[in-house]
């Protein structure tokens, strides 16, 4: 059996709703680091972004990664920036294989532009904001153990892809 799943990639990107349905999926509890985030901090994430700024927040997302190991097996979803801080990358390997979910990035903005729940695009030109940022982690996204493109996908047609995906990955535990 999986030791965990990690699902990772941009803003829009079907972390939290495919996580969602893939741990319905697999029978396994499902983690979500932005949740973590805001129980911890009793805050909601524009709160603590507008409060006490991005690092602040990036420090947060990092204990609440290493706080996951002993939850394990489990699917976890990461906020989009998990990937930019070196020392989240062995805790994020450390719970299973990393799943990269990829869309285009028109796809991912058609998705957020009008959320306003996520503070790095609550800028004069989200758009820009939005190019800049995803330019930027593309290349650490691409580093996951495994891709699930997610452009044409409903979260429980991405679930069941993954589901078939994972079936070939090595068994950590019996
Ligand atoms: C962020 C993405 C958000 C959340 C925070 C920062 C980012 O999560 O963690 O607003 O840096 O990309 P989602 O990727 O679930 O939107």
């Amino acid at each position: 059996m999986l030791k965990g799943v990690v699902l990772t990639g941009f803003m829009g990107a079907g972390k939290t709703s495919v996580g969602r349905a893939l741990a319905k999926r697999l029978g396994l509890p499902w983690f979500d680091t932005d949740a973590c985030i805001e129980k911890v901090a009793g805050k909601t994430i524009t709160e603590i972004f507008a409060q006490e700024g991005e690092p602040a927040f990036r420090e947060m997302e990092h204990r609440c990664l290493l706080e996951l190991a002993p939850k394990m097996p489990a699917v976890v979803s990461t906020g989009g920036g998990i990937v930019m801080r070196p020392e989240n990358w062995p805790a994020l390997r450390a719970l299973g294989p990393l799943v990269y979910l990829r869309a285009k990035p028109d796809t991912l903005y058609g998705r957020v532009r009008r959320h306003r729940h996520r503070p790095l695009l609550q800028t004069n030109d989200p758009r820009a904001a939005f190019d800049r940022l995803f330019a930027m982690r593309r290349p650490f996204y691409e580093q996951a153990d495994l891709v699930l493109d997610t452009d044409e996908l409903r979260p429980e047609e991405a679930a069941a892809r993954l589901a078939r995906m994972l079936e070939n990955q090595p068994s950590d535990i019996e």
